[in-house]
C-alpha cells in the first residue's frame, strides 16, 4: 500500500522540494501551506505525482486538528514550515518572538500532536531544524536559534516518548540552503556562502530532501533521536 506523508510549509524552497521527492518515490504527499494560491506552484510542478494540498496555518490547532483529521492513515511528517526574522536581539520585539517561536516551536507540536493520532507502528518523523540551534547562528536572530534549540530537544523528547510505540523520530539539520530564507545582501552572496563552506558551494533543497527521504524509508529502521547535520562540513562533529 502507498505511504502517506505529511510535509508542512511545501510551498517553496526546502519543504517543497521534500514533497516533490517523496511524490516521485511514490507516497501520497499532502503538501501543506497557507493557502490554495501559495500551493499552486508546487502542485503544477508535481503534476503527475499523487500530491495533495493541505491548507492550514502551522500556528493554529484548531486548523490543524481539523485537518489532518481528515486522511485516513498519515505513515510519515516533516515538519518544515519555519520563519526567521533576521536582526539583533536588541531590535526583537514581542512580534518577532511570537512569530517565531509560534510557527517553529508551536506550530511542530500541535502538527505532531495531531498527525499521531493517525499514524501507527512504522510511521517516521522529521524535524527541520537548523546548525543555528548549536552555534547560535551566523547572520539569523537569536529567536530563531532559540527555537531551533527547542526543536532539537523536542525531536529527542518525542522520540523518547514514541520508541515503544515503534514511531522513530529524527531532525535534519541543514546549514546554508539556497532559498528564500537564506539572509542575502551585497556582501552575503552565494558565492560568498560558497566560500565559506567547506565542500565549496551553498547547499540546495535536493541536498536536505535526499537525506529526509532516507530518515522516512525503512532503510533508517534503527534511527531515533538523531539530530543529522547537512551542511557541506559547515559544522563537523
Ligand atoms: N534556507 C536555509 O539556509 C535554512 C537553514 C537551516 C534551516 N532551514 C529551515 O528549513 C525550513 C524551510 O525553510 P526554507 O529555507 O525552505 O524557507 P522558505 O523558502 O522561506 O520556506 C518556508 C516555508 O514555510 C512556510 N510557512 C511559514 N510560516 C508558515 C505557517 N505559519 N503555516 C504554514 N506554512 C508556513 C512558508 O510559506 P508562506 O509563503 O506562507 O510564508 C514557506 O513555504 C525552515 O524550518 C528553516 O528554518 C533553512
Amino acid at each position: 500500500m502507498k505511504k502517506t506523508a505529511v510535509v508542512t510549509g511545501a510551498a517553496a524552497g526546502i519543504g517543497q522540494a521534500i514533497a516533490l521527492e517523496l511524490a516521485a518515490a511514490g507516497y501520497k504527499v499532502y503538501a501543506n501551506a497557507r493557502s490554495m494560491e501559495k500551493i499552486a506552484g508546487t502542485l503544477e510542478k508535481g503534476r503527475g505525482y499523487d500530491i495533495e494540498p493541505m491548507i492550514f496555518d502551522v500556528r493554529n490547532p484548531r486548523e490543524i486538528k481539523e485537518k489532518l483529521g481528515i486522511p485516513d492513515r498519515i505513515d510519515c511528517l516533516v515538519n518544515n514550515a519555519g520563519v526567521s526574522v533576521p536582526g539583533n536581539f536588541r531590535d526583537m520585539g514581542e512580534k518577532e518572538w511570537n512569530l517565531t517561536l509560534e510557527t517553529n516551536v508551536k506550530g511542530y507540536f500541535f502538527v505532531t500532536k495531531y498527525s499521531l493520532e493517525k499514524m501507527q507502528r512504522g510511521g517516521s518523523i522529521v524535524n527541520i531544524t537548523s546548525g543555528a540551534a548549536k552555534t547560535g547562528g551566523d547572520f539569523v536572530s537569536l529567536p530563531y536559534s532559540t527555537s531551533k534549540g527547542a526543536i532539537n530537544s523536542m525531536t529527542i523528547a518525542f522520540a523518547r516518548e514514541l520508541a515503544p510505540e515503534g514511531i522513530r523520530v529524527n531532525a535534519v539539520s541543514p546549514g546554508f540552503v539556497d532559498t528564500d530564507m537564506l539572509v542575502k545582501s551585497e556582501k552575503l552572496t552565494k558565492e560568498y556562502y560558497g566560500s565559506i563552506i567547506p565542500l565549496g558551494r551553498l547547499g540546495q533543497p535536493s541536498d536536505i530532501a535526499n537525506v529526509v527521504k532516507f530518515l522516512l524509508s525503512d532503510e533508517a529502521d534503527f534511527m531515533t533521536g538523531q539530530i543529522i547535520e547537512v551542511n557541506g562540513g559547515d559544522i563537523m562533529g
